[in-house]
């Protein structure tokens, strides 16, 4: 794995999407796949900035989540759909059919977990090119929390407070071409030690990142303080 470490929050978030704007400059019809939450939105502000500027295109990209919340309605308050479009989408042109979300009202939950999970499956190349990451203080990735076993494939799984999602497994991020965690403040710094320094298991989810051949961590120093 990769590490960069970097000051300050806004040099990491630059940092971030400096990455996400080569990827999509390789390949404008990229394939990413984001992460929802607070640490990804210095990034976000990033390239809304770089799309401002006309350096950035999200024409032909197609954007993914981790995970979509259940029993609300597609794009109101509180799903992933909502905080896109707050977050990126409407400052950077992105129409809202590049977004690809399960639905959190289908009835049929176990069905919609199936359908994301082929959506993902029939992608090129049967993978994300990119999968964004954020950590967990208990070093979980997308909903992927510590755990005796860990399902690969797209589940129901439930948030700390107790909501429903429909989310992905660790079988997709690991298939993804390419990984960027990203992760700032003290409350991260053990979940990152851990990563790193742990024995691979379900039990520091995130340790199992270390399967994979690219994967670049971009810290800032508080994440950083216990490596
Ligand atoms: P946060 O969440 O960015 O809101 O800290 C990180 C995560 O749960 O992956």
């Amino acid at each position: 794995m990769k590490i960069e470490i970097y000051d300050t929050y806004e040099q990491m978030s630059a940092a971030a999407a400096g990455y996400t704007a080569q990827m999509l400059r390789e390949k404008p019809d990229c394939r990413l796949g984001l992460t929802a939450g607070k640490t990804p939105v210095g990034m976000f502000a990033e390239l809304v900035k770089l799309y401002r500027a006309g350096e950035l295109s999200f024409k032909d990209a197609w954007l993914y989540n981790l995970e979509e919340a259940c029993g609300l309605p597609a794009g109101a308050p509180g799903t992933c759909r909502s905080y896109f479009h707050e977050h990126l989408m409407d400052a950077a042109g992105i129409a809202d059919e590049r977004l690809v979300l399960p639905d959190g009202m289908n009835p049929d939950l176990a069905g919609e977990c199936a359908k994301y999970e082929a959506v993902l499956c029939a992608l090129p190349g049967g993978r994300l090119d990119v999968q964004i990451l954020g950590i967990g203080a208990d070093a979980h990735i997308g909903m992927n929390r510590p755990a005796p076993e860990l399902s690969l494939d797209v589940s129901l799984k439930l948030s700390g407070d107790g909501a429903q999602y429909i989310a992905m497994g660790v079988g997709s991020i690991l298939l993804a071409r390419h990984i960027l965690l990203i992760a700032n403040g003290a409350d991260k710094a053990q979940a990152v030690a851990d990563m790193f320094s742990r024995e691979l298991s379900t039990a520091v989810p995130a340790t199992l990142l270390r399967l994979h051949p690219d994967v670049t961590v971009m810290l800032d120093s508080a994440a950083a303080s216990r490596l």
